[in-house]
């Protein structure tokens, strides 16, 4: 099958609507996304992807309406962070309606909602009439694709269609994040963040100061041994983010042994923030490296680094571990999982 890029919505929602998949670019990474009442459609994408069946899927709305759809119960601390932070990069879980296909939950009786703050995206959904079921456009354990580039190498020849900006010429301009969005639960009894992602822990605990990380919830059970561990976000589980490369974490340049002679590190990338590292004394050493100024920029062109290392044979990426606050620590749980063997 031959893969069409284009910025023409209307062509990419007429793929989506005949029930084929489409990637196209949101606010934090490009989605891989079929229409949520076709599960001929939505089996398409675990396919595509090899993700595995018990990992479920964010569906994307393009109004907060929409949400009546998919779910009848909308907590008091969804709506308050639903008006803060929607649209944007927060994913939020609900009791789900019996309607939705177990394809999208993988039986979960919750399903995973977000409202994109990409006009492109929101404009694509509302074209094609319904909801979009859409996981990171990345094949299964890959790093998630933030440039149409990353898509076209993932899926050339698998998917009929990409949608990328008008506004860009080039295919290989960057998505605005980089990292996926934050997903919450509060549909429980106790508001739980399941996964860090581009809207830092603090934001939201500034709307809903109960709310508590996964592990420190975990730990605090394990240690008054009660057995009922909350599971993790069903696809943390699995390999993630990871490029071809060996990915090693360090404090500081200053843990390796860097000397204007050393030929060690030729097959090497280095990424980390400016601020910390004198920049003439390292750049003939590494084959590839990148100073970001600011977190921000660290965590909008981690993923874009690991493939660009992966696309030149890089054997070893080094990452400069990041302050251990706000983005930061989105930052360092990708880096975490990407260097786990
Ligand atoms: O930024 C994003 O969130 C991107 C863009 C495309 O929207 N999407 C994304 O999707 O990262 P994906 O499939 O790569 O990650 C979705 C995460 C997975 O960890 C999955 O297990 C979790 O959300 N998830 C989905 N439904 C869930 C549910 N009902 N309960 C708990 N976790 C859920
Ligand atoms: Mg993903």
């Amino acid at each position: 099958m031959e893969t069409l890029i284009t910025d023409n919505i209307e062509i990419a929602a007429s793929f989506l609507r005949s029930g084929e998949l489409i990637a196209f670019p949101t606010e934090t990474v490009y989605g891989l996304g079929a229409r949520i009442d076709s599960d001929e459609a939505l089996q398409k994408i675990f396919l595509a992807k090899g993700r595995p069946s018990d990992n479920p899927l964010i569906i994307h709305i393009s109004s907060q309406g929409e949400l009546s759809l998919l779910t009848d119960q909308i907590d008091e601390l969804s709506q308050k962070l639903i008006e803060h932070f929607w649209p944007g990069p927060l994913t939020l879980i609900f009791k789900k309606k019996r309607s939705i296909s177990n394809l999208i939950t993988a039986g979960l009786d919750t399903v995973a909602v977000r409202m994109p703050a990409f006009d492109l995206a929101t404009s694509l959904i509302n074209k094609v009439g319904i909801p979009i079921a859409a996981p990171s456009a990345n094949r299964s354990g890959r790093p998630s694709a933030t440039s149409c580039e990353h898509v076209m190498n993932d899926f050339n020849g698998l998917i009929p269609c990409i949608l990328k900006s008008p506004s860009t010429n080039s295919i290989d301009c960057l998505t605005k994040y980089g990292l996926e969005s934050t997903v919450v639960n509060c549909s429980g009894e106790q508001p739980i963040l399941l996964r860090m992602g581009s809207i830092p822990f603090e934001e939201i605990q500034k709307v809903i100061p109960n709310l508590i990380h996964y592990q420190t919830l975990n730990s605090q059970k394990e240690s008054q041994s009660i057995l009922s561990v909350i599971p993790l976000s069903p696809g943390m589980k699995y390999r993630h983010y990871s490029p071809q490369a060996k990915v090693i974490l360090i404090r500081s340049l200053s843990e390796l042994p860097l000397d204007n002679e050393s030929k060690a590190f030729t097959s090497s990338g280095f990424i980390g923030l400016e601020a910390s590292v004198d920049s003439h004394s390292f750049q003939n050493i590494f084959q590839k490296s990148l100073l970001c100024s600011s977190v921000e920029e660290y965590g909008a062109n981690l993923f874009s680094f690991f493939r660009d290392c992966d696309s030149e044979h890089i054997q070893t990426i080094f990452c400069e571990t990041p302050p251990r606050n706000g983005l930061g620590n989105t930052i360092m749980d990708r880096l975490i999982k990407a260097s786990l063997d």
